[in-house]
């Protein structure tokens, strides 16, 4: 059973940066590339309710938490806090190269409020599976610059402070649920996340074939053409689905932690790249 813990060095810095105030994006900001850019452009638009969500779903349990516990959960409130208010901007930019995002950005809202009526445990399990998510993205978005090569440097580096951000809280959500879920039986407590990971899984796939079919409309290219090209950059070209698969599978592991897999050095090195300490606001 899950017995890794957060490195006791962690530090979870929130970076308060902003990127690309003021400035416009080519349509196809992504290599020229629209699937690309449209894959990005819908992951990026369910970024600013999401992290609220995910934030609302740890901070419930925040009065119980023990420390450093609850410590990192304002931490990593922070830090979402900060990236939801930069892909708000991001999507501005979306918007701003002539898509209509607010169709979207309603039924994303309309997702979340469906979940309402579920207990807050599910909520926290459903955080922990998708903050998984991110962390997993996180770590190929770094480790293979392919995925942002041809981006204005503004983008690139938006994504990649988030990205580092994300490694650093990877393990937030997941020892709230370990810590709130403490009387259930290993077994019990196994069951109840992978079940949850699974219709994570299942319902985020779901939402995000239905938005990039309306991304997709407005740039009159929905076809089936498009949706192998999609395949084709998912699963080979760069195939980010392709580098997170066994990550993902690690999740339904009994010993799973998000920490058994320290990859801190690898957002260490890009952080030195990115100078992030020269545009931080005083
Ligand atoms: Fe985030
Ligand atoms: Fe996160």
């Amino acid at each position: 059973m899950s017995t890794a813990a957060a490195p006791a060095d962690l530090k979870i810095i929130p970076r308060d940066v902003m990127f690309g105030r003021g400035k416009s994006n080519p349509r196809f900001w992504n290599g020229g590339d629209p699937v690309a850019t449209t894959f990005y452009n819908a992951l990026s638009l369910t970024f600013p309710q999401g992290e609220a969500y995910f934030v609302q779903s740890v901070r419930h349990y925040l009065d119980i938490l023990p420390e450093p516990l609850r410590t990192q959960v304002s931490e990593f409130a922070q830090q979402e806090a900060y990236h939801s208010r930069e892909h708000m901007a991001f999507n501005r930019q979306v918007a701003g190269a002539g898509y209509d995002v607010k169709q979207i950005d309603d039924l994303i809202r309309q997702d979340i409020r469906d979940t309402k009526e579920e207990p807050p445990e599910v909520h926290l399990a459903g955080t922990a599976a998708l903050e998984h998510f991110t962390a997993m993205l996180a770590h190929a978005w770094l480790k293979d610059p392919r995925h942002f090569k041809d981006c204005p440097a503004d983008v690139r580096r938006l994504w990649q402070w988030h990205s580092i951000e994300e490694i650093e809280h990877k393990g937030v959500a997941f020892d709230t649920f370990l810590y709130v879920t403490r009387e259930l039986t290993p077994f019990q407590r196994w069951l109840f996340r992978v079940m949850v990971m699974r219709s994570v899984t299942v319902g985020f796939w779901k939402e995000r074939v239905r938005d990039l079919h309306l991304l997709f409309q407005q740039d009159g290219i929905d076809t089936p053409k498009t949706w192998r090209r999609l395949a084709i950059f998912l699963v080979f070209k760069p195939g980010l689905i392709t580098q997170v698969l066994l990550p993902y599978l690690a999740y339904y592991l009994p010993g799973f932690h998000p920490w058994n897999h320290d990859d801190r050095a690898l957002a260490a090195k890009v952080e030195h790249g990115l100078r992030l300490t020269e545009v931080i606001r005083a």
